[in-house]
């Protein structure tokens, strides 16, 4: 059933802290949060993958069950709830909050920040690629059997989020846009967390990352497999460090990182520690032969996921690099991949060149996606508007010409030149694109690419505020 939005802005009223969280600086109650959606749903569904994503090993490797396939509307209310601080007790966290678009959907922290403050036990995990994991457990150690089971676990763990499934479930049935989010997913207005998860899930899973350099490069280079010859669009700097990770007596890095996704059927031990503090799987299922194992993430978008490792422990790609050259330690668990004469051998040695080393790198950085980082479909859907309630106040102390106007606009204030004015541009829903802060009696703002249209200017002061449409040419 396709539900249509009316004016493809639902208003919702949050509390004023949430309005202060997301305007600090600005007075509580003169913006409401609003949800900016398409008014067809994007497509997730039928994503237009280049040739080598779909290559058997990937898609046979796709971890999405026959009861939850990726549906257009399904990873639409995925996309809300992902983004939406209601799915933690005190309202303060999303998803989003600790799974950044702008970073691959992991954070900066080797640790990442939860509701009340505390952190979390490892390192937040990137999510693009999460489909193509086989053998479908989820978290570093793998705790979670599906994806769908994984996504409620944030929502009620004490650390990250801390809400009920009860809370969670009336929560949201307590707002206006999530029924019928949920009707137009699946068929039925009824919230249930179980529809939560589904949907969260669906989202997660469309996040394939296919436009990187390495994915351009990939298409015009011939035909075979990635290691075999230097490609035509890639420098050969970043060829070596192709070479390199490829290269099963070199870098061997594909072994584990596998497949075009570069990530692995299942948990590895890669040889961070001897002895293993936090002992990843084999702490989850008691089996000595899995202690210190862990989930080999996919290697897509790398250059923007630091820190790395489960715990976060190395800042920099470089660091990476110098672990697999030498410093790989002979854990009783060490996968086959990294020893030397044979699958009980001592850890191996690369014995890299610095240039060989940087090459690594560079070829790394080849896997940074930016269409998938500026892509709308992951992006937040929430937006800032003005209170529409309000009655503008009309008033002729400050003028703004040309309006309309092409490349500048003016104002000229009759207020006090002594005091603070903050200025705000919004389009015609309402959106807030830009604030300034300024004194004196005039102030210039560049057109600075804006499209052509209506647009409201608010200026505020400690006299009180005013509206005044603008319009561009
Ligand atoms: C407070 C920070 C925080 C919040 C909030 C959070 N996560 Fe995470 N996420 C993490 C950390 C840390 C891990 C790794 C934890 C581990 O392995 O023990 C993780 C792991 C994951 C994974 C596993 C990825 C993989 O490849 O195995 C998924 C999926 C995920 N989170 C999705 C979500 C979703 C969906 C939400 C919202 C419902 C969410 N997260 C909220 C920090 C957070
Ligand atoms: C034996 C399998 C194996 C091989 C071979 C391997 N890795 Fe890994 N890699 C892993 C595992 C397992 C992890 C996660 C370990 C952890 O956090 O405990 C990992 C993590 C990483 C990370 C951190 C990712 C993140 O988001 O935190 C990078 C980068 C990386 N590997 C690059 C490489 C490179 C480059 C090579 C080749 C020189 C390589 N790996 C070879 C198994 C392997």
């Amino acid at each position: 059933m396709e539900f249509k939005i009316p004016s493809l802005l639902f208003v919702l009223v949050f509390a004023l802290f949430t309005l202060a969280w997301h305007n600090p600086g600005l007075p509580p109650g003169e913006f409401e949060t609003c949800l900016d959606l398409p008014g067809a749903p994007f497509n997730y569904a039928n994503i237009q993958l280049p040739a080598h994503l779909r290559l058997p090993n990937v898609e046979d490797a796709d971890n999405t069950p026959a009861g939850n396939p990726v549906t257009d509307a399904g990873a639409t209310l995925g996309r809300v709830l992902f983004y939406d601080t209601r799915l933690s007790a005190n309202q303060t966290i999303a998803c989003a909050s600790c799974h950044k678009h702008e970073l691959a959907f992991t954070d900066e922290a080797p640790l990442s920040t939860g509701f009340e403050g505390g952190l979390t036990g490892r390192n937040s995990m990137s999510l693009a690629m999460a489909r193509y994991y086989q053998n479908g457990h989820f978290f570093w150690d793998e705790r979670a059997a599906t994806l769908e089971e994984q996504t409620l676990m944030p929502i009620q763990d004490q650390t990250e989020m801390g809400l009920s499934l009860e809370e969670l479930e009336s929560r949201l049935a307590n707002t206006e846009y999530y029924p019928p989010l949920f009707e137009d997913a699946f068929d039925s207005p009824e919230i249930t967390s179980n529809k939560v998860a589904l949907a969260l899930s669906q989202f997660v899973r469309s996040m394939v990352s296919y436009q990187s350099r390495y994915d351009q490069a990939r298409q015009t280079a011939p035909p075979g497999p990635p290691g075999a010859a230097p490609w035509p669009d890639f420098t050969p700097e970043e060829n070596l460090g192709k070479a390199l990770f490829f290269d099963p007596n070199r870098g061997n890095c594909a072994a584990c990182h596998g497949t075009e996704a570069f990530i692995a059927p299942g948990p590895r031990n890669n040889g961070l520690d001897l002895v293993s503090e936090d002992e990843g799987l084999g702490g989850v299922n008691g089996n000595p032969q899995d202690i210190g194992l862990f989930k080999v993430p996919s290697l897509r978008n790398v250059e923007l996921t630091a820190p790395y490792m489960h715990d976060g422990r190395f800042e920099q790609l470089s660091e990476v690099i110098d672990h697999y050259d030498n410093g790989v330690q002979p854990h009783p668990n060490l996968s086959p991949q990294l020893r030397a004469n044979g699958p009980n051998g001592p850890p191996r040695r690369l014995n890299l060149s610095p240039a060989e080393r940087q090459a690594l790198v560079a070829f790394l950085e080849t896997l940074t996606d930016e269409s998938f980082l500026a892509d709308e479909r992951w992006a937040d859907p929430f937006c800032e508007t003005m209170v529409s309630t309000t009655t503008p106040v009309r008033q002729d102390n400050w003028v703004v010409f040309p309006n309309p106007a092409t490349d500048w606009v003016h104002l000229r204030l009759d207020l006090p030149s002594d005091q603070e004015y903050q200025l705000f541009l919004f389009n015609a829903n309402g959106q807030l694109l830009k604030e300034y802060t300024f004194t004196g009696k005039q102030f210039s703002l560049q057109r600075d690419g804006l499209p052509a249209g209506l647009y409201h200017l608010l200026l505020i002061s400690e006299q009180g505020q005013w509206r005044k449409p603008l319009v561009i040419q």
